[in-house]
């Protein structure tokens, strides 16, 4: 048999890759730690027992890999899951990465680098999500909850995707012969958190403001919202590369491997209108 294993089948990205590869009559693996009992190709998986790791590849020709979510070194758990791969005979590796860096994260780069250079190695960076405006992510619960944008990146810009535009290019790449071993992953254009709100509030009625704080507070924002410290710390550092403007970049990627444009924010809020309704206060942090 041949298909395509999909790590991280139950989340954002991963889901809809699942839906695409399905609608093409691809056969697929869906792995998660807690499969589903009435999927007969869910397969149980998880990052940390490498156990779980042959029975999930064996007979599957291409993989999707998404990396241990909250995680600052991906490596130790990431590299053997490709060195069994490739001994199970996996042709395609297409890696869901990010392009932005976190700092004191040198293993999420090393691991890129690793897929790039195997044969049939592929790196997705891909942008912020525009689901991060979304609960449960902190930031869209902060928006439902406190109609409130908290950010330490002023108004530095980025270009935000879709993740289900991810998921249509890694379908691409997964179905085709694309020799590029590496694609930036962006939405139509650059946006500032100021941007969004404003896009939010005018597309739904429900005021968004815009809060600045340091990477400090923001940090301790995160970490009240159940992160681990240090993944909190280097999330809101990131946040001060975004106000420099390192982080504006745009690209055509989507559009080159789907045929079809990204979406934009706009459109994506008028999708997802109602998640934004005022419910009860957040908790004090
Ligand atoms: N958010 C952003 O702005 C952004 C930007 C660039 C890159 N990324 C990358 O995107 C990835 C997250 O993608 P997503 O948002 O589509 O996922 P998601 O919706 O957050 O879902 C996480 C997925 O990972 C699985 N998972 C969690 N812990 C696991 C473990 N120990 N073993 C196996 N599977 C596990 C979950 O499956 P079960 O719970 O069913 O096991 C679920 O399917 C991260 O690697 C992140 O670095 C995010």
């Amino acid at each position: 048999m041949t298909g395509v294993l999909v790590t991280g089948g139950t989340g954002k990205t991963g889901s809809a890759l699942v839906q695409l590869l399905r609608g093409n009559g691809v056969p697929v693996r869906v792995a998660s730690r807690a499969p589903a009992a009435d999927d007969p190709d869910a397969v149980r998986f998880d990052w940390e027992a490498p156990a779980t790791f042959p029975a999930a590849l064996r007979g599957m020709d291409r993989v999707f890999v998404v990396p241990p979510v909250q995680s600052l070194d991906p490596l130790p758990s990431v590299g053997p899951f490709l060195t069994e791969a490739q001994r199970l005979g996996v042709r395609r590796v297409v890696l869901l990465g990010s392009a932005i860096v976190l700092p004191n994260a040198p293993g999420a780069l090393e691991l890129s680098a690793q897929v790039r250079s195997r044969p049939g190695g592929i790196v997705l960076r891909a942008s912020g999500f525009m689901q991060n405006f979304l609960s449960p992510h902190p930031l869209g619960e902060r928006i439902r909850r406190c109609g409130e944008i908290r950010t330490a990146a002023g108004d530095g810009r980025l270009g935000w995707v879709d993740a289900r535009d991810i998921a249509a290019a890694a379908s691409a790449l997964l179905q085709g012969c694309d020799a590029e071993r590496d694609h930036l992953l962006t939405g139509p254009e650059a946006l500032s958190y100021p941007d969004a709100a404003a896009i939010i509030t005018a597309r739904t009625g429900r005021p968004v403001r815009v809060v600045h704080v340091d990477a400090d507070e923001q940090a301790a924002g995160y970490r009240a919202a159940g992160m681990p410290a240090g993944f909190a710390a280097a999330l809101a550092a990131v946040e001060d590369g975004i106000r420099a403007g390192r982080e504006e970049q745009v690209s055509t990627a989507v559009e080159d491997l789907t045929g079809r444009p990204p979406r934009s924010f706009a459109e994506f809020v008028r999708e997802h209108a109602d998640e934004w309704a005022a419910v009860g206060p957040m908790p004090a942090n």
